[in-house]
């Protein structure tokens, strides 16, 4: 099993039941309400600490009371994150609204985003994996810099969820992107095995993956091999689909940690985030 240090954003999510989505100037009562950590690589650790892997968080946390609900969690799931900077403000906190299959996320964060500094100090021998949440991209460029000077085999995940400006300028130093199918449409990719080959021009030799909702998953191999996994929906139907990327995500990382070929790790990671789909939270024991 690894040992994975995790960098990005956790998050304290309000989440509401609704039986459909209030127009504007309406007040509406749910059916419930559950408060939650969350945040992209926050999600992401829980998951595959629970898949056994040895997981460490790093991000701001706020020095705010709310901080207890994301710590909590952390603790539960045996994820470190005692080497988070803390920072004088409140978690970014999303308010998210699920009607049926839909749900709308209202996201709020005046916390600075994590500066280098802070994950210089990291000292990466312990690790085998590191994966970055593919955002604050002038400082992630220096995070990228500084493994592959210091542990230039150390494997590197990037997550590519939204088109954020100059991103493209890193993607050449991890060895895995894992793209989001909304990513791969900002740029007027459609399908997904196009999509793969057009990253193979702007990220040539780099293992590419881009999960596909309903239509399952596509990977593309350093040398060109072309893999896809169906989904596997849970069986008693869509419970919460909240962070089903973010499951993905652990499968994947998971599995290529273990050493595992990239189509059967496309295929594990469906299986985990349809496993996630069919309850609520992160829980998959
Ligand atoms: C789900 C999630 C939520 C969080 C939001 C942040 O993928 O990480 O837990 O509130 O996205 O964008």
């Amino acid at each position: 099993m690894a040992n994975v240090l995790l960098v990005g954003i956790a998050t304290l999510d309000i989440i509401y039941k609704l039986d459909h989505y209030p127009p504007e100037d309406a007040e509406v009562r749910a059916q419930s309400l559950r408060l939650s950590r969350g945040g992209n690589a926050a999600n992401t650790a829980v998951v595959l600490s629970q898949l056994g892997h040895r997981c460490t968080f790093l991000g701001v946390m706020a020095d705010a009371p709310e901080t207890a609900v994301i710590e909590q969690d952390f603790t539960r799931h045996d994820v470190d994150y005692t080497h988070c900077p803390r920072m004088t403000g409140r978690p970014p906190t999303s308010s998210i609204y699920i009607t049926g299959a839909g749900r709308t996320i209202v996201h709020y964060r005046d916390l600075p985003e994590m500066a280098a500094q802070h994950f210089t100090r990291m000292d990466l021998n312990a690790f085998d994996w590191i994966h970055f949440e593919g955002r604050n991209v002038a400082e992630l460029g220096k995070m990228l810099a500084h493994v592959r000077q210091l542990r230039p085999e150390l494997r590197i995940s990037l997550e590519l969820e939204k088109p954020r400006e100059g991103i493209e300028k890193l993607l050449h130093i991890p060895d895995l992107l894992i793209c989001s199918r909304g990513y791969a449409q900002h740029y007027g990719q459609n399908q997904p095995e196009q999509f793969l080959s057009w990253m193979q021009k702007t990220a040539p030799g780099k293992t590419v993956v881009v999960a596909w909702g309903e239509a399952g998953a596509y990977g593309r191999t350093a040398d060109g091999q072309i893999c896809h996994s169906p989904a596997f929906p849970p069986a008693n139907g869509l419970v919460d689909t909240l962070g089903a990327g973010d499951s993905f995500n652990a499968g994947l990382i998971g599995s290529l940690a273990n050493r595992t070929g990239l189509p059967q790790a496309v295929e594990s990671a469906c299986k985990i985030a349809g496993a996630k789909c069919g309850l609520e939270g992160f829980d998959l024991k």
